[in-house]
């Protein structure tokens, strides 16, 4: 067996420190190809997609060095390919953001269409295309690879996402509208704290760009973008995830390294369920719980609602409630496939449509699970935390993706938790 053996039922403690975001520096990193002049990102997290990146980077022909305590240099003047086609693309959702950054630097751009995680569902880019092309850009997807033209420069656009305010597309757009001619507005933006993110790096490198955080983005086109140095913001998610592991194992935990701001949209929800979250100084939260919850309903929604990325493991919690709760889903509907390893733990849960009815069970019990995808990994490692008993967890791999040590920081809070055979950082298959 590969992965992590969990043997439940141990209130964490301590204080976690939290790493840089990984939805941000998914962003960013890609954005340093658009200058021919160095960059230094800094706290930029050791998860296995942002190590795929840097090699994506390397193997077009940046100078990538790691600058020790989280910090790279990255010189892309050496890149000259406008095509991204490895198979190191199909491992991330977030290689689409090449699309942007070459079309902005070349005009140009060939890249593999992007993979991350299946939650049962298309994951379409169509909202990308959609944008690229008001921008003047001619896209055409073949043989799996998505080419992107201009015939000179892209022009500015008033462009209006459909539908959810796309991360992704929002991004994308950005990246090839900050040196194409004029104004680009774009309308019905994701607001997530790593779009503002990417934002203030754009801006450090000379983009014009106003609005980040609202739904209304004003992008200036500029001629030339310069290097720059730029510290990845702590990451929202990991930071929810100690909080939910700790409120769930009934234990008391500092969270340290974060954004209280950012992480409001998810205490508010804990909080609502019964855990003491608090701010304990301008960068950290304390989280204390007892175990149990009340039942509540949670809706996931675009930033500032409560994450997507926190639904799985807020449902674990909820498996904990007296009575009964709803989780739904209104950012991906299929968003569900962990269920089916919370009921072998002894969870009582029925999904459906875009809800997952969840009624409280006294206790959850220890099993062998398979995660499926990142977030559901986190919330089945949750999951085996709050279980009496042992859990046998695979495909680890998942949370390897976005997670830094995950096992080394949850034994430093006291959890009996070891990796088996799981691969290594450097060999992992995504
Ligand atoms: C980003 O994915 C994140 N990934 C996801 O995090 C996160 O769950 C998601 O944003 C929402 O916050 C990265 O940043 C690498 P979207 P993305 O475009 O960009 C639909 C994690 O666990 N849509 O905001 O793919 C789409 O199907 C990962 O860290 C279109 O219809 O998300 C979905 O229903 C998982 N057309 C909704 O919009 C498009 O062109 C939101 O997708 C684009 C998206």
């Amino acid at each position: 067996m590969s992965g992590y053996i969990i043997r439940g039922g141990i209130p964490l403690s301590g204080s976690v420190t939290i790493s840089g975001a990984k939805n941000a520096a998914s962003a960013i990193i890609p954005a340093t190809i658009m200058t021919d002049e160095p960059c230094r990102i800094e706290n930029v997290p050791d998860v296995a997609d942002i190590a795929v990146y840097l090699n994506i980077l390397r193997r077009m022909g940046a100078e990538v060095r790691d600058a020790g305590g989280g910090a790279y240099e990255i010189d892309c003047s050496g890149v000259t390919t406008h095509t991204a086609t490895s198979d190191d693309m199909r491992k991330l959702r977030a290689s689409y953001y090449l699309i942007g950054a070459l079309l902005s630097r070349f005009g140009r751009a060939d890249v593999a269409m992007p993979g991350g995680c299946n939650f049962g569902a298309p994951r379409q880019i169509d909202q990308h295309i959609k944008g690229l092309t008001a921008l003047g850009a001619s896209i055409s997807i073949k043989n799996g690879v998505l080419t992107a033209t201009t015939d000179g420069r892209l022009h500015g656009a008033s462009i209006f996402i459909d539908g959810i305010p796309s991360v992704g597309a929002t991004a994308n757009i950005m990246l090839a509208a900050v040196t194409a001619s004029g104004t680009t507005i774009i309308e019905n933006a994701a607001r997530e704290p790593h779009i503002v993110d990417l934002v203030t790096f754009l801006g450090l490198m000379g983009a014009d760009i106003h609005g980040a955080g609202t739904d209304v983005i004003r992008i200036h086109g500029v001629d030339k973008l310069h290097g720059g140095t730029h510290a990845i913001i702590p990451d929202q998610i990991e930071a929810g995830t100690y909080i939910a592991a700790a409120v769930g194992t009934g234990g008391r935990v500092e969270i340290k390294n974060v954004i209280p701001k950012h992480l409001e949209c998810i205490s508010g929800k804990l909080r609502e369920m019964g855990a003491s979250i608090f701010e304990s100084s301008d960068t950290s939260v304390i989280a204390d719980g007892s175990g149990r919850f009340r039942n509540i309903d949670v809706t996931a929604m675009p930033y500032p609602g409560f994450p997507t990325d926190m639904q799985p493991q807020a449902a674990v919690l909820l498996c904990l409630a007296d009575g009964t709760s709803t989780v739904t889903d209104n950012v991906f509907a299929t968003r569900f496939q962990y269920i089916d390893e919370l009921v072998k733990m002894g969870a009582s849960i029925k999904v459906t449509g875009r809800t997952a009815i969840i009624n409280g069970v006294q206790s959850l019990t220890g099993a062998p699970l398979k995660a499926g995808d990142l977030r559901a990994c986190a919330a089945l490692v949750i999951a085996g935390l709050c279980a009496r008993g042992t859990t046998e967890l695979e495909g680890v791999r998942y949370i390897e993706r976005g997670y830094v040590d995950v096992v080394g920081k949850l034994r430093a809070l006291g959890a009996d938790i070891t990796s088996v055979g799981a691969p290594a950082l450097s060999d992992m298959a995504i």
